[in-house]
């Protein structure tokens, strides 16, 4: 059982050997050491799934020998959470996501197309969401903002119970930034993510991101950002 108000990394690529993350056991633990320092309780690993790459059964073969790497290290903090990145592709509404899913619940991670949504897009995210009843949280919504109608596209789906992810990064820079405020002054549900991938050049962040969503929008905000997330992982959102 969670309990609320835990930190969350809910988006990583902290799984050795898995995509373009982490690369070794090694460099894993020392992303889990930083992660762990910045306060971060549980660390959702979501190694990106491409359907045009590989069948789900053997995507979660390669993730459990991975995971299991990783547990034979011990590592202590966070606790550790398996769960993907699922691209997006067209009728995947058919497909069952079910082992994609973040841990043995019903919350999918979707990677939506780099380009303008078309409502048949639209339409399957609704069906996922609405017919098969995922839990679908949009990673990181900001990178999609600036293709045109994706703003109105995002204002329809958040009609449904679909929670959108934020990168971390989004807050620290100064281009990114507007799009990031903007989608929290919105309103709607949203989570925080690292999406790191490595110890360097897409480390883990959160506790940066956290900093200036407090200073920007108080405490409350991050409160309920990790009740959000608490919710997801709980199956209660
Ligand atoms: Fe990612």
């Amino acid at each position: 059982m969670i309990t609320d108000n835990l930190i969350i990394d809910f988006h990583s690529h902290i799984l050795p050997g898995m995509d373009d993350g982490s690369r070794d056991v090694e460099t894993s633990l020392e992303m889990l050491r930083m992660s762990g320092e910045q306060g971060v309780q549980i660390q959702v690993l979501t190694s990106h799934y491409y359907p045009w790459k590989e069948e789900i059964d053997s995507f979660c073969d390669r993730r459990d020998r991975s995971f299991s790497a990783l547990l034979q290290k011990k590592p202590s903090t966070p606790q550790l959470i398996c769960g993907a990145e699922v691209a997006y592709f067209r009728h995947m509404n058919h497909a069952d996501l079910s082992k994609l899913c973040v841990g043995n619940g019903r919350t999918l991670l979707i990677e939506m197309p780099f380009e303008s949504w078309t409502n048949s897009i639209v339409d399957d995210i609704s069906f996922l969401s609405l017919d098969m009843e995922y839990r679908i949280v949009l990673a990181h919504v900001e990178r999609f903002m600036h293709y045109g109608g994706n703003r109105q596209k995002l204002e329809d789906l958040s009609s449904l119970p679909i929670v959108y992810q934020i990168n971390a990064e989004a807050f620290l820079h100064f281009r990114t930034r507007r799009i990031a405020v903007e989608l929290i002054k919105s309103g709607y549900p949203i989570i925080l993510g690292s999406d790191a991938h490595n110890c360097t050049s897409r480390k883990p962040n959160i506790a940066e991101g956290r900093g200036f969503i407090e200073k920007r929008f108080g405490s409350n905000c991050l409160d309920k950002m990790d009740f959000t997330a608490s919710s997801l992982l709980e199956g209660q959102f």
